[in-house]
């Protein structure tokens, strides 16, 4: 049998004291020295909402700007830069749209200003319009050819090769150098000029190839073209699954 000692030791009683010392300060930092708003989430959330209240507005958002910028915020509307508000270039202009003689927005007319969102870049999404700045019309603002507020290019480029440089220049080196690209493409006009919302055709059959490629052919530049027999020829699969269309090479 464990006897226990009749009374508590002066050790352990001394020891309890201690510990019983260390719970009451305890307790009297985290009820009376600690502030009420550093233990209090809702408190807190209230002195978060006013700190934020006090600070000043600076933005003025794009619908003020309407009243005294009549021409310009319509302009804006119906161009290629609607969706971007008048402060992304200005800054914030509340103090403008309050003083405007005073108080003027900033003008973004420096050339590095529009490459922020237009230089070339791969992780912009497909199709983004992107110059590479150094070599596209180079040491001129941007706003003498461009109008910041309705930003269409200044002259529709007659050539293909303009917009599709690269295509351009592998077709001039390949087989296939005598096509026009308007021999597979039919491009309406409206493409050189809304190129994103009016597309070309692109061929869609191996019948397509098959114009001067087939043994039959009889395409005026069927002539020189190579022939294979279409039903034996790569038959599950378009030609472009194996030739490149604008630069259709053969091993030997
Ligand atoms: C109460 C009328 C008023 C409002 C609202 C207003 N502006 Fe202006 N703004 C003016 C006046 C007046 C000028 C000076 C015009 C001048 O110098 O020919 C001006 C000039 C400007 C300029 C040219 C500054 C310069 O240095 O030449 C810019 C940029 C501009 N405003 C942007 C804005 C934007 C952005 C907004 C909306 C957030 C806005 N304004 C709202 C009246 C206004
Ligand atoms: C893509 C950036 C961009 C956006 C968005 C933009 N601006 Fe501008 N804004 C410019 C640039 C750049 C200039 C200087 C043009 C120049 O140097 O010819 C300018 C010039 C101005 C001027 C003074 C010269 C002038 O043409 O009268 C005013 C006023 C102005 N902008 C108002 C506005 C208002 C209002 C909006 C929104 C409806 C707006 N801007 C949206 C870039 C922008
Ligand atoms: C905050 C980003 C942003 C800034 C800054 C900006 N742009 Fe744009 N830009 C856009 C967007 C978004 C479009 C529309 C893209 C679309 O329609 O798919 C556009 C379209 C354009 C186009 C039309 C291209 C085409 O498809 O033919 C031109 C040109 C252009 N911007 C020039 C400028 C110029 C010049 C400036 C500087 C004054 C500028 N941009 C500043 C976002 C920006
Ligand atoms: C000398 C006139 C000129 C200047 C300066 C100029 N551009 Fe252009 N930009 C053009 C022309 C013309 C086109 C039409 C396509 C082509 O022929 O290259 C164009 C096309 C564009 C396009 C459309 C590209 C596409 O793929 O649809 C964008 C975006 C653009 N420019 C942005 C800018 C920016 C940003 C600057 C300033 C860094 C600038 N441009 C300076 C004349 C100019
Ligand atoms: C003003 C510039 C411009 C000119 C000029 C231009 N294109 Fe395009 N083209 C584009 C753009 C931008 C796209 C869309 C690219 C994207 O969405 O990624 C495109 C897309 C295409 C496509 C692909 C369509 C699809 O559904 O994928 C073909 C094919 C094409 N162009 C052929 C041509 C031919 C052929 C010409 C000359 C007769 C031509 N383009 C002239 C800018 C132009
Ligand atoms: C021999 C026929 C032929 C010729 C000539 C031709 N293309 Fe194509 N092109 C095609 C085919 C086929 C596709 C579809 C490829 C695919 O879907 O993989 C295509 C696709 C495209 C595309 C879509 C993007 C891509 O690379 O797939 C563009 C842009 C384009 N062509 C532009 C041109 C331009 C510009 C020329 C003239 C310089 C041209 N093509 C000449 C057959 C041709
Ligand atoms: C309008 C006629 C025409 C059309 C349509 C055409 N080609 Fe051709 N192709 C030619 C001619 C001509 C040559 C041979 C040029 C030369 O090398 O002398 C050729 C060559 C080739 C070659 C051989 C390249 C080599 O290394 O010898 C291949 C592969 C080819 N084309 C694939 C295609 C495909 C795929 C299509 C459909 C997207 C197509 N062609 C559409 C006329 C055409
Ligand atoms: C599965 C892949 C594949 C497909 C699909 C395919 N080809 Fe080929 N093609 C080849 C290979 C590999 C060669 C080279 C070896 C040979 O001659 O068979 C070739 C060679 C050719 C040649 C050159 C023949 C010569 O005598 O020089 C032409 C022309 C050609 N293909 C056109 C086409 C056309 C047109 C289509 C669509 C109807 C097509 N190919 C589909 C793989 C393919």
């Amino acid at each position: 049998m464990v006897k226990f000692p009749e009374k508590i030791p002066d050790s352990l009683a001394r020891l309890l004291v201690v510990f019983l010392a260390l719970v009451a300060a305890g307790a009297f930092v985290v009820l009376v020295v600690i502030p009420r708003p550093m233990k209090d989430v809702r408190l807190q959330w209230a002195d978060d909402i006013k700190r934020e209240q006090a600070k000043p507005v600076r933005y003025a958002g794009f619908h003020v700007c309407v009243e005294c910028h009549g021409e310009i915020y319509e302009m804006k509307k119906k161009g290629y830069h609607r969706d971007l508000s008048c402060e992304t270039c200005h800054g914030p202009a509340k103090a403008h749209t309050e003083d405007p003689d005073k108080v003027k927005p900033v003008i973004p007319a420096q050339r590095a200003f529009c490459p922020l969102c237009h230089a070339y870049n791969p992780s912009r999404p497909r199709g983004f319009p992107q110059i590479n700045p150094v070599v596209h019309n180079p040491l001129k603002a941007c706003a003498s050819c461009h109008n910041p507020h309705d930003p269409k290019p200044p002259t529709t480029p007659k050539d293909c090769s303009a917009c599709h440089g690269e295509i351009a220049r592998t077709k001039a080196v390949s087989h296939h150098v005598m096509l026009a690209c308007t021999t597979c493409h039919e491009v309406p006009r409206q493409h050189k000029i809304s190129p994103r919302s009016v597309k070309p055709s692109k061929p869609q059959t191996r019948e397509f190839c098959g114009k001067c490629h087939a043994k039959d052919a009889r395409d005026k530049m069927a002539k020189d073209a190579p022939r294979v027999d279409l039903s034996e020829h790569g038959e599950k699969y378009v030609c472009w699954q194996c030739h490149y269309p604008h630069s259709p090479e053969v091993e030997n």
